[in-house]
Parts: structure tokens; C-alpha cells; sequence
């Protein structure tokens, strides 16, 4: 039995944690930005961070539900060429269902998983903006060795600590 928000029922869901399990393991090799467990965690906090300081509307249930899935589309992208955010609004659908959300929370949050992969207006405070932003954010490029040959233009590229 799960202690907590909704969004620790991911934790006892099997399909959650193979598709987690797998994309750590398709992305054993990679030198680029990886998707696991941290950077989902890292995004909901500071996803929550934003909610906090600018005193937005979400629940933390949703903020950390929208994070903790918001990646897990990368299985089917590695597999089939899906792309993530299409794929993972389709498979978070499910699993949040299975997790107790009810049809309004489900579709907030898979419409800001389909959105998270597309730059936001800087005023949007939407939950897809604030996905996309706080995705962005987690990135730790100021130490990291492949940002000279990473795809983000120099401007997205995080040069200090902002949250
Ligand atoms: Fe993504
Ligand atoms: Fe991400």
C-alpha cells in the first residue's frame, strides 16, 4: 500500500517500472541527457519549485504525476520511432487511471506530456509550460562532457544554477 500522493502508485505498477527499467537499460551507453528515475524526479521538484514561487494552481499530485511520466514514451521511441511525447501521453493515460486520477486530472496531465516537448511562451503558465520548462532546467549542462557536441542551441544550454 502506497503512503503519499497518487503519483507513488507509479512505484507499484509494473508497467511503470519495466518501462522505466528498460529505457535505463536502452540507455546504459548514452553520453547525452538521460531519462531515468532522476531527471524525472529532478523536474518534479523543480516543476514544484515554479508552482510555489508563482503561486500557480496545481496539485502537487499532478505536478509529480505529470513529471514522472512525461519521459516514459522513450521505450517506444527507441523501439519503433514513436515519437515520446505522443507515445507517452498514450501510456500515461493508462497507468493514471490505474493510479486513481480521475478524467479531468488525466487529461491535464497527458495534454501537458503531449505538449512538454514544445517551446512554451514565456508567460504561458500552463502545466505544459511548466513541464517543458522545468524539463529544460534539470539539465545540468554546466557540468556536463558531451555539451560540446549536445544538439541544444547554445542559449537553452543551462550556464549557471537558476532553480
Ligand atoms: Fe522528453
Ligand atoms: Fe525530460
Amino acid at each position: 500500500m502506497s503512503i503519499g500522493g497518487r503519483y507513488n502508485r507509479l512505484l507499484e505498477n509494473s508497467e511503470y517500472l519495466f518501462l522505466l527499467n528498460s529505457i535505463k537499460e536502452l540507455e546504459g551507453e548514452r553520453k547525452y541527457c538521460r531519462h531515468g528515475i532522476e531527471h524525472l524526479l529532478d523536474t518534479a521538484r523543480i516543476m514544484y519549485i515554479i508552482k510555489l514561487e508563482e503561486n500557480l494552481p496545481y496539485s502537487k499530485d499532478i505536478i509529480y504525476a505529470a513529471a514522472l511520466l512525461h519521459d516514459i514514451g522513450r521505450y517506444e521511441q527507441y523501439k519503433d520511432g514513436t515519437p515520446h511525447n505522443k507515445a507517452g501521453e498514450r501510456t500515461a493515460k493508462k497507468l493514471l487511471a490505474e493510479c486513481g486520477f480521475n478524467s479531468d486530472e488525466v487529461e491535464i496531465i497527458c495534454k501537458a506530456i503531449s505538449v512538454h516537448r514544445t517551446p512554451a511562451d514565456i508567460n504561458d503558465r500552463s502545466l505544459g509550460a511548466i513541464l517543458y520548462k522545468a524539463d529544460k532546467l534539470s539539465r545540468m549542462c554546466f557540468c556536463c562532457n558531451a555539451k560540446d557536441e549536445c544538439y541544444w542551441s547554445e542559449e537553452l544550454k543551462n550556464r549557471n544554477i537558476t532553480l
